[in-house]
């Protein structure tokens, strides 16, 4: 069937669809070895998710993963033409900080890596970044297709501009749709599918915390 043949509001939904099932293979797939009943990511992906990488933020300055270091990170890769589901992952991840107190929640950094760099430039991310229903603070990051290219396959995130509309200007690309939280050395903590609560993360996030103050983290 011809995408013209549907009506406009399958669209995001067939997006959103896109989105999870991408979100979920790939947080399946840090089960690793192939065994779906394997150990959770928590377990199996410490050493698999994330790296260094350099971008540009929305200031237009380069930097790499070595400027966040000393907080805890919320990662999530997007870009800011998605109709709805990067929208509603960046609401979740707002909502989940609102859960925290004010001190705990000013100590994660959250991110926006675009997968659409082509079209995000700092400038443009330097506006979406201020949308009221999203985290305060929440920095974006762009950059060449290159560097945005080594940012995303170092946190096995998935993505591919969609073909289903020849006009350049109304292109979507379909991404994995996860948050991933790091700890304040860059390391994986746990990746959050697209479906988990903002209560989930906000208790994941709280108890984060709880066993740094008490010594028990790793
Ligand atoms: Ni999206």
């Amino acid at each position: 069937m011809r995408w013209s043949d549907r009506p406009v509001w399958l669209l995001p939904v067939l997006a959103t669809v896109i989105c999870v099932g991408i979100g979920l293979a790939v947080f399946l797939g840090t089960g690793g070895q192939g065994r779906l009943a394997a150990p959770t990511a928590q377990e199996s992906g410490r050493a698999l998710i994330g790296g260094p990488f350099e971008l540009v933020n929305h200031e237009g300055e380069t930097v790499t993963e070595a400027d966040f270091a000393g907080r805890p990170m919320l990662i999530y890769f997007g870009f800011t033409y998605c109709p709805d589901v990067c929208p509603m992952s960046l609401q979740v991840m707002a909502a989940a900080l609102d859960q925290l107190e004010p001190d705990a929640r000013a100590e994660f950094q959250t991110l926006l890596i675009s997968v659409d760099p082509e079209r995000d430039t700092p400038e443009l991310l330097a506006q979406y970044v201020t949308s009221e229903a999203f985290p305060e603070g929440l920095t974006g990051l762009t950059g060449t297709p290159e560097q945005v290219r080594r940012a995303a396959e170092a946190y096995r995130v998935f993505y591919r501009r969609s073909e289903q509309d020849g006009s350049m200007a109304e292109y979507l690309v379909d991404h994995s749709s996860i948050i991933y939280f790091m700890d304040r050395q860059g390391q994986f903590v746990e990746a959050f599918p697209h479906a988990t609560s903002p209560a989930q993360i906000a208790r994941r996030l709280q108890r984060f915390l709880e066993e740094e103050g008490s010594g028990s983290s790793a």
